[in-house]
């Protein structure tokens, strides 16, 4: 099931360096929707057992594949904004993120409305690298009474600290393509 993925990023990926993938053309600026729906189905099969009652993803790139499983799964979907300065605001709840690709610092929030005591969430992500970005997502649910079903990730690099971080959490990842190395100019898989 997962080679669908794999066979995209070998046509269309671009090796940047030995740590960065680029995937403009079908992920992160244009976007493919036949393959957004194959991994919305993906995600769907893996982590339907679960009973999720809401699908969370953290702006901009997650918003694509998650909504396609969104729609898979039949529940809404709730995006979680990056922020410069952290919100002034009792209605909203929020953690920093440190960000190594980009080196900034910036604020995960989303508004309380939309996250309820009994919802079990699945957090969709493009990319796991050093997995600060979900982690903070789950540091934020794990601060309301709602629970973490799982975490499903459209490429993960293998090779970066993420997929352990989540696992010493005991968290159940299911990622559609995983990287184990980008030296030397080429894309292999675990
Ligand atoms: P982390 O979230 O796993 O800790 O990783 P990190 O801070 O290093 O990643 C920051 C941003 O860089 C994220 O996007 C992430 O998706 C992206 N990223 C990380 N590694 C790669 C890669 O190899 N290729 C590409 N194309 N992106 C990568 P973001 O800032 O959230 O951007 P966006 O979702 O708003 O587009």
């Amino acid at each position: 099931m997962r080679n669908f993925l794999e066979e995209r990023i070998k046509r269309d990926g671009k090796v940047i360096n030995s740590d960065v993938l680029k995937v403009d053309s079908f992920l992160n600026q244009q976007v493919d929707p036949e393959l957004m729906k194959l991994i919305g189905e993906e995600f769907k099969t893996y982590f339907e057992k679960k009973d999720i009652t809401k699908v969370v993803t953290i702006e901009a790139s997650g918003i694509a594949p998650a909504l396609m499983t969104s729609i898979e799964l039949g529940v809404p979907l709730v995006i979680m904004k990056k922020q410069q300065s952290s919100t002034l605001n009792d209605n909203f709840f929020q953690t920093q993120v440190k960000s190594f690709t980009k080196n900034n610092l910036y604020n995960l929030v989303v508004s309380k409305n939309f996250i309820s005591d009994d919802d079990v969430i699945l957090i969709i992500d493009d990319f796991l690298a050093m997995g600060e970005a979900v982690l903070g997502a789950i540091r934020i649910i794990n601060n309301t009474k709602a629970s973490v079903a799982g975490v499903g990730i459209v490429i993960e690099k293998s090779f970066q600290p993420g997929r352990k971080k989540l696992e010493d959490q005991g968290i159940d990842i299911h990622s559609v393509a995983r990287i184990k190395s980008l030296n030397n100019n080429k894309i292999i898989f675990e």
